[in-house]
């Protein structure tokens, strides 16, 4: 039997890998402009980190989750032995949980009340059934702001979110920035009654999920994706109708800095994520484009209460996460995605055997200066070492024969233009660096 890498997963090979690892980079590199700094979690956490902090009725805890049993746990439950938190673990499905309880574990978020940023790039893993822009294990960048209670964190988070999409190359006509507020403990609980009493009034028209989940959690019956539903519940009472005053004017302070920054948005009031942690802001960037109906590339909010569910101080706490595989659908489907394939300075061939040394050590000057260089281990004829450089993508082809040993040079080949030039072996770096400005001063000129 042929072994296949497990339904929902991916190898990515190296286009691909390239291309998800340019995402990470230019995260790394946005998500710094704002001072975050980088975190590393575990990929896999005791199952209640994800329980707490996501919620049970969630689909991404109650339907998703891939649980891990430690190896001494199943002996256990066979003996009926108490399993310990570290037997039943799971992996994370998303890393926002994660954050907040290593936020609380190493106290990083200090009592002056200071800001704690953080970002974070790694797999996820969800037990989802796989399509387009959806598998069971993916890529996420995100970003957490602990400690900043101000609507001005809200919008920076927006504004950051923007930027990265606009630095990785989509343009901003195919995505949609959705808007809402879920209110707080004071406003929502009233809210979530009248959706309870909506949902109730109209069970004859919904499915029995939804139904099921008047009494359970009625605000995820607007993440139903049964269309006969949606058409239901587009009526159902609006959140943002009902905001307390303080969360009214959080709202509205986030919308006036969104204006000010001219990050166009849409308010959708229906949008309320599929995690329970969230409190006030959330938003959701869709693309058509690549996407189907997997159309969120990212999204986000804040969570006022979610370091306090992992036993540490009140906390404010707001972030987001984007699909790195999705990110990469919609920039093959907008016509943006750009070769992030490496491509050598130059390559080096060796016309007879007593060259290759010359080369060899040729190529590796070329590295210790920073520049990638490419050249045959296989004995390969210079017609083959041709056809492998033009195949490398490399701009210049370095050819050492008896002739350039003779009088301690190389020839240099220009692949575009077929021009040729002889350089002396210690003039050859600053030559493959000048072929390498002229290269990328062309490429930006068109
Ligand atoms: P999320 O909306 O569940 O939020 O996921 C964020 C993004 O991850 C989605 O918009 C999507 O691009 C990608 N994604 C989710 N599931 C899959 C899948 N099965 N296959 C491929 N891509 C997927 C969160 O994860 C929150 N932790 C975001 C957050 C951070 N909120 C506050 N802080």
């Amino acid at each position: 039997m042929a072994f296949q890498a497990p339904r929902g997963t991916t190898d990515l090979l190296p286009p691909q890998a390239h291309a998800l690892d340019r995402i990470q980079r230019i995260a790394c590199s946005v998500f710094g402009l704002y001072g975050y700094g980088l975190i590393e979690t575990p990929a896999f956490e005791q199952l209640d980190v994800f329980v707490r902090g996501i919620g049970q009725d969630t689909d991404v805890v109650g339907k998703e989750m891939f649980h891990v049993l430690s190896p001494g746990a199943l002996a256990k439950q066979a003996e009926g032995a108490p399993l310990r938190p570290d037997d039943v673990l799971a992996l994370r499905p998303e890393q926002t949980a994660s954050v907040a309880r290593a936020a609380v574990q190493h106290g990083l978020v200090p009592p002056d009340g200071a800001t704690v940023k953080l970002w974070y790039r790694g797999t996820m893993f969800r037990a989802e059934r796989p399509q387009k822009g959806r598998l069971r294990e993916f890529h996420q960048v995100g970003a957490e702001c602990l400690g900043a209670a101000g609507p001005s964190a809200d919008a920076e988070a927006v504004v950051m979110l923007m930027h990265f999409f606009e630095e990785c190359g989509i343009p901003r006509g195919a995505l949609r920035l959705l808007l809402n507020s879920m209110g707080d403990a004071a406003c929502r609980p009233a809210y979530r009654s009248q959706v309870r009493a909506f949902i109730l009034d109209h069970a004859a028209d919904l499915c029995p999920e939804c139904v099921r989940r008047a009494d359970t959690n009625p605000l995820r019956a607007f993440d139903c994706k049964n269309e006969g539903c949606r058409q239901v519940l587009a009526d159902a009472p609006r959140i943002t109708d009902l905001l307390c005053d303080d969360c009214a004017a959080h709202y509205a302070s986030v919308k006036a800095l969104l204006d000010a920054a001219r990050v166009p948005y849409e308010e959708d009031p229906r949008l309320v994520r599929g995690l329970d942690y969230y409190t006030r802001t959330v938003f959701e960037v869709q693309a058509d484009a690549g996407l189907g109906s997997q159309n969120a590339l990212g999204g986000g909010g804040r969570y006022d209460g979610l370091i306090q569910e992992f036993g540490g101080r009140p906390t404010p706490g707001l972030g987001f996460a984007v699909g790195l595989e999705r990110v990469q659908l919609v920039l093959e489907a907008t016509g943006n995605a750009p070769d992030a394939r490496p491509v050598p300075a130059a390559y080096l061939a060796a016309v007879d055997e007593d060259a290759r040394p010359v080369v060899f050590a040729l190529a590796q000057e070329l590295r210790a200066a920073g520049l990638a260089a490419e050249l045959d281990h296989q004995g390969r004829s210079l017609k083959s070492q041709f056809k492998q450089a033009d195949r490398s993508g490399a701009p210049v082809v370095l050819v050492v024969g008896p002739d350039e040993r003779a009088a301690g040079a190389a020839r240099m080949r220009h692949m575009g233009t077929h021009e040729e030039r002889t350089v002396a072996l210690d003039a050859v770096v600053d030559a493959v660096k000048g072929e390498c400005t002229a290269t990328q001063e062309g490429d930006q000129d068109r």
